[in-house]
């Protein structure tokens, strides 16, 4: 078995974030979420992987995964134009083979890894099998129609009116069969070649197709409060207390990281929450679900459910919250009156 991952897209709802870096890689707890991803491909039996990238993003994965040996894996890529998660497959036919295979999206993560999928499709010698979760706006998603015994009737990308709240969460286990059904597929009404369709029509065509229903947490961080909810997810799951960087006359509370080259002068870090290499923060608070780049100075401010990326300045800021700050931006007090002085890049939002 071998894995497909995608890190392509646009990542538009994430600008001006994805101006610089691919969806993929915006670090929650101080790491891409791509890395997650791959850390529970590498946690199975599988060692080639196959990473599909898009044409203005595909050189920051590459030089984040390289030959993908941190992980143990063994890593080529694959650049396709984003015309959908099915095309992405038949992109991906050569490297494929006829092997069976384990689709994940690059930007997405559960609690849950994926040997027990593994299993699952390997025992019941499965065409298909398609993990889904419970979610509040159905019509963001593909959606799937289960009957009693839970064998898929139905699946509908992004519908209109929704036939259930059961998304098709972007984990996704094939046999070779599935490009027998792309091939008799056609564009969406999006323009995109959908692996939902292509589901459907394995189902059409009689194949083995079953779901799971996953009973863990599910990130899927193509938003900014995706990410913030992402991050406090991933540091309540495995962030222990270890301090490697100097505390001078400060207060560490709960499970606080801080990562060596750090320092920590006259403030208080309340976990959970990662402070990383070379940081400095100096008269602050730090408040849970925070996680602080490397380089970063934090001074005379307050943060709370923050993500501030690397190298980025904070100084004489009251009160910081439910804040993502992308890599070297500088947020400071304007010490002039009630003047905003501001000087921001495309597609920012910022709330005065
Ligand atoms: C894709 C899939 C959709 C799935 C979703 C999960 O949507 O097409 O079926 O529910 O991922 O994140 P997209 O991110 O392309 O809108």
């Amino acid at each position: 078995m071998k894995a497909l991952v995608l890190s392509g897209g646009k990542g538009t709802r994430l600008r001006p974030l994805t101006f610089t870096c691919a969806k993929q890689l915006i670090p929650v707890a101080n790491k891409p979420i791509l890395g997650y991803v791959l850390d529970q491909v590498a946690a199975t039996s599988i060692k080639e992987v196959g990473i599909i990238t898009a044409p203005e993003t595909g050189h920051f994965v590459e030089a984040y995964v390289a030959d993908g040996s941190a992980w143990g894996l063994t890593v080529c890529y694959v650049p396709q134009q984003p015309l959908g998660l099915a095309h992405a497959v038949k992109t991906a036919r050569g490297f494929l083979g006829q092997d069976s295979f384990v689709m994940c999206l690059g930007d997405n993560v559960t609690g849950q890894g994926l040997e027990g999928f593994i299993k699952k499709f390997n025992a019941e010698h499965l065409d298909a099998l398609i993990i889904l979760k419970e979610v509040d706006v159905p019509s963001s998603f593909g959606i799937a129609q289960l009957d009693k015994e839970g064998n898929i009737v139905r699946l509908v990308e992004k519908p209109k009116t929704p036939m259930g709240n059961l998304a098709i969460i972007g984990t996704y286990l094939f046999s070779n069969r599935v490009h027998d059904a792309i091939e008799r597929i056609g564009p969406s009404w999006r323009g995109e070649l959908e692996i939902t369709d292509a589901i459907q029509e394995m189902i059409n065509m009689g194949f083995a197709v079953k779901a799971e229903i996953l009973d863990s947490w599910w990130l899927d961080t193509g938003k900014k409060d995706d990410i913030l909810s992402a991050n406090a997810i991933i540091l309540d799951e495995y962030v222990q207390f270890d301090v490697k960087g100097s505390v001078v006359n400060s207060n560490i509370v709960g499970r606080v990281k801080v990562e060596v080259d750090a320092q920590i002068i006259n403030s208080i870090v309340r976990g959970p929450c990662v402070i990383g290499r070379n940081v400095l923060v100096e008269n602050s608070f730090i408040g849970p679900y925070t996680s602080i780049g490397d380089d970063s100075k934090i001074c005379n401010s307050s943060l709370e459910y923050c993500v501030v990326q690397n190298g980025v300045t904070v100084r004489d800021v009251e009160r910081l919250e439910d804040s993502l700050i992308g890599k070297n931006a500088k947020v400071i007090r304007n010490t002039r009156g009630r003047t905003l002085k501001l000087h921001v890049g495309d597609y920012s939002e910022l709330e005065v």
